[in-house]
């Protein structure tokens, strides 16, 4: 599609409220309107996370792609994985509307969407009749009238065997009451002790990544880092949306839900810094929250994460900015004499912390 084009049918989405435009953009990419048609993969930029070969590390974050409606209008934008859900055992309608605000002056959105989604049977009979070789992950929520929320993995888990390369437990989520009381200690042991004797686990040994808030403090961070090396949980998605509000210009700041998109990247930044550190690298990351250009992209790798994710800056600059950040990704690490992205992963760790963090993390 024409450049012009595409920055016309954007203006459009951003003429409507957020969910329509949402729901617009994905009847777009059902007809393919937004191919690209990019070389998304290049040697410097394959990777390998958590044993699943990449040919690029952009992938796209949860949420967008609920129900697994659109993945190969999605891989041709370029991404290198494609993360959907969240999947709950039953459909569900979610919260009331509206429930997703544009933050137009802090390139930001704030949803409280709730998990709405089709529901694990059809999302994941939808997987099955994914012909392509894009790399999928699967998140996996509770739903909102659960009684035993464990179960409610462990039944998602359960069901989707084959169908994916990754699931993710989503304890992180702020729209589902008590979702993020999963991360403690003590109820995290009991949830991650039930997902790793899950089918998918044991018989199709798929990886388990746990996505976390970005509110923890250090001492959570170091008891999420045990667990998930005592468990063999393979990685960590940092981070879901936040529930504070730095500094915000739009007039929906007060609106309730999780804020994702520019204000979110350096708080997601220190965190993932942070569980670089902690874990001596040796935990695979996922770096998620704010990024909008190849220097984001690239300031989160040299923080420690191995590959990342974007959602909001998607709906802000449409879908050539996957393109552009694989472009900018490839400059960069030229300039800096890489040959692979693998190289940069933490080469700036120790000196964020020291230099832009308040230095708790040394105790
Ligand atoms: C509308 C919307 C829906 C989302 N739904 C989910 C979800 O179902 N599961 C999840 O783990 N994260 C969800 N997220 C969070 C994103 O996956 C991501 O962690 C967050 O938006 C930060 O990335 P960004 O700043 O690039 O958007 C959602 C985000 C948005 C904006």
């Amino acid at each position: 599609m024409k450049k012009h084009l595409l920055r016309l049918a954007l203006k459009v989405l951003h003429l409507l409220q957020p969910e329509q435009a949402h729901n617009l953009a994905i009847w777009f990419l059902k007809l393919r309107i937004f191919s690209t048609k990019i070389i998304s993969s290049h040697k410097k930029l394959k990777v390998q996370f958590c044993n699943i070969n990449l040919p690029n590390p952009i992938g796209l974050a949860a949420g967008f792609d609920k129900n697994a409606e659109v993945l190969p209008g999605l891989f041709s934008l370029g991404f290198g994985f494609i993360e959907v859900g969240a999947v709950t055992p039953h459909p569900q309608k979610g919260n009331k509307k509206p429930r997703i605000f544009r933050l137009r002056e802090d390139q930001a959105v704030i949803n409280r969407l709730g998990f709405n989604n089709l529901g694990m049977h059809q999302i994941i009979h939808k997987l099955s009749t994914y012909k392509g070789d894009g790399k999928i992950g699967l998140n996996v929520g509770v739903n909102r009238t659960s009684s035993n929320k464990i179960l409610d993995y462990v039944s998602v888990l359960n069901y989707s065997s084959s169908a994916v390369d990754f699931l993710t437990i989503n304890v992180s989520s702020p729209n589902t009451e008590g979702l993020r009381n999963l991360q403690s200690k003590q109820d995290l042991i009991k949830l991650v002790k039930e997902v790793m004797r899950s089918d998918v686990v044991i018989k199709d040994h798929k990886p388990i990544l746990l996505k976390i808030a970005p509110e923890l403090n250090d001492e959570e961070l170091k008891s999420i880092i045990s667990i998930c090396g005592n468990y063999g949980i393979s990685g960590i998605i940092a981070t879901n949306t936040t529930t504070k509000r730095p500094n915000l210009k739009s007039s929906h700041y007060k609106q309730t839900g999780g804020l994702s998109g520019k204000p979110l990247f350096n708080i997601s930044n220190t965190i993932l810094a942070k569980l670089y550190y902690l874990s001596d690298g040796k935990i695979p990351l996922i770096g998620v929250g704010g990024v909008f250009s190849g220097q984001d992209a690239y300031k989160k790798i040299c923080l420690g994460a191995s590959v990342v994710q974007l959602y909001t800056a998607l709906t802000y600059q449409g879908p050539t900015v996957v393109k552009k950040i694989i472009t900018e990704l490839k400059y960069l690490l030229e300039e800096d004499g890489y040959e692979n992205i693998s190289e940069a992963v933490g080469s700036k760790n120790l000196t964020y912390l020291m230099e832009e963090t308040d230095r708790s993390i040394f105790g």
